[in-house]
C-alpha cells in the first residue's frame, strides 16, 4: 500500500480530486477508517469530548492525546496521521510547542500535528515547522477559544472577521502549512480561501467547495444522538444497532438462552 503523505494531498488539490478524512482515537476504529480508503485520519482533541465527557475540549491533556495518536498509529498502514496540539500546549511559547510537537512525533509515531489559530500563533507554527514538523492549520470555529466567542454559532459571518481569516490563511501557507482545517464558515468563504491557496483545505461545517471534508467518526456514524447540527449528515445509526444488540444479550442472558450447548467447553 503506498501511503498517503503531505505531498499526496497537495496532488489530490491540483488536480481536483476531493480529499476525505474523519477522526479516530483508538486501534479498533482506527483500523476499519484506514481500511475504509480515508486519505487524512485527525486524532482530534475532540477525544476530549466523545472518548472523555467532556464538555469542551479544553481538558485534554498532551499525555492523553500522545495515548490516543500511538494507539491510532499502530492500526493505519495508508492515511496520513495528524494530532492535534492541545489547549495550552503550543500557545503563546514556541519553545513549549516545539517540545510538545517532538512529544507527540517522538511517543505516538504520528505524521503532523495540528494547531488552531492565525497570526496569534505564528511563531510556534514556525518553531514547528523549522524541526521539520508538518503542521495543520484550523481557522473559523476553533474550539479551543469557545470561551472567547461564547457560543458554537457559525464564524465569519461579518467582514471584518472574514477578512482577517483570510489574511491568517494566506500567513499559515507562508509559513508553511500542508493544509488548513476551516469550520463552521460561511461556504462562500470557504470557496475563496481554497481558490486563493494552494495548499488544501478541508472543510467542516464550511460548505462543499473546501477541498476535503472531515468529521468527527461517532458523529457520521451516529453513535452520538444528541449532537445534530446542520452540517452532519449520518451514514450509519450505530446508536440503535449498538442498543439492540446489547439489549438483546441482556435478554439472552436473563432467559439462559446464551451461552448454549455449541458455546460451551
Ligand atoms: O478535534 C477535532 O475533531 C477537529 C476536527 C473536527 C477538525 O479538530
Ligand atoms: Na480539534
Amino acid at each position: 500500500i503506498k501511503r498517503v503523505t503531505t505531498h499526496t494531498l497537495q496532488e489530490l488539490k491540483s488536480r481536483g480530486e476531493k480529499i476525505s478524512a474523519l477522526t479516530a482515537y483508538d486501534y479498533s476504529m482506527a483500523r476499519v477508517v484506514d481500511a475504509a480508503g480515508v486519505e487524512v485520519i485527525l486524532v482530534g482533541d475532540s477525544a476530549s469530548n466523545v472518548m472523555a465527557g467532556h464538555e469542551t475540549t479544553l481538558p485534554i491533556t498532551l499525555d492523553q492525546m500522545i495515548y490516543h495518536a500511538g494507539s491510532v498509529v499502530r492500526a493505519v498502514k495508508r492515511a496520513l496521521v495528524v494530532v492535534d496540539l492541545p489547549f495550552g500546549s503550543y500557545q503563546g511559547n514556541s519553545s513549549e510547542a516545539l517540545r510538545s510537537a517532538i512529544r507527540i512525533m517522538k511517543e505516538s509515531g504520528a505524521h503532523a500535528v495540528k494547531m488552531e489559530g492565525g497570526q496569534e500563533i505564528r511563531e510556534s507554527v514556525v518553531r514547528v515547522l523549522s524541526a521539520g514538523v508538518p503542521v495543520m492549520g484550523h481557522l473559523g470555529l476553533t474550539p479551543q477559544s469557545i470561551y472567547k466567542f461564547g457560543t458554537y454559532a457559525v464564524r465569519a459571518k461579518e467582514d471584518a472577521e472574514a477578512q482577517k481569516l483570510i489574511s491568517d490563511a494566506l500567513l499559515l501557507q507562508e509559513i508553511g502549512c500542508f493544509g488548513i482545517v476551516l469550520e463552521k464558515i460561511p461556504a462562500t468563504l470557504t470557496k475563496q480561501v481554497s481558490e486563493q491557496l494552494q495548499i488544501p483545505t478541508i472543510g467542516i461545517g464550511a460548505g462543499p467547495d473546501a477541498d476535503g471534508q472531515i468529521l468527527v467518526i461517532h458523529d457520521m456514524l451516529g453513535i452520538n444522538k444528541e449532537f445534530k447540527p446542520r452540517f452532519l449528515r449520518r451514514y450509519a445509526d450505530l446508536h440503535t444497532v449498538m442498543l439492540e444488540a446489547i439489549a438483546h444479550y441482556v435478554d439472552d442472558v436473563k432467559t439462559n438462552d446464551f451461552p448454549n450447548e455449541s458455546e460451551a467447553y
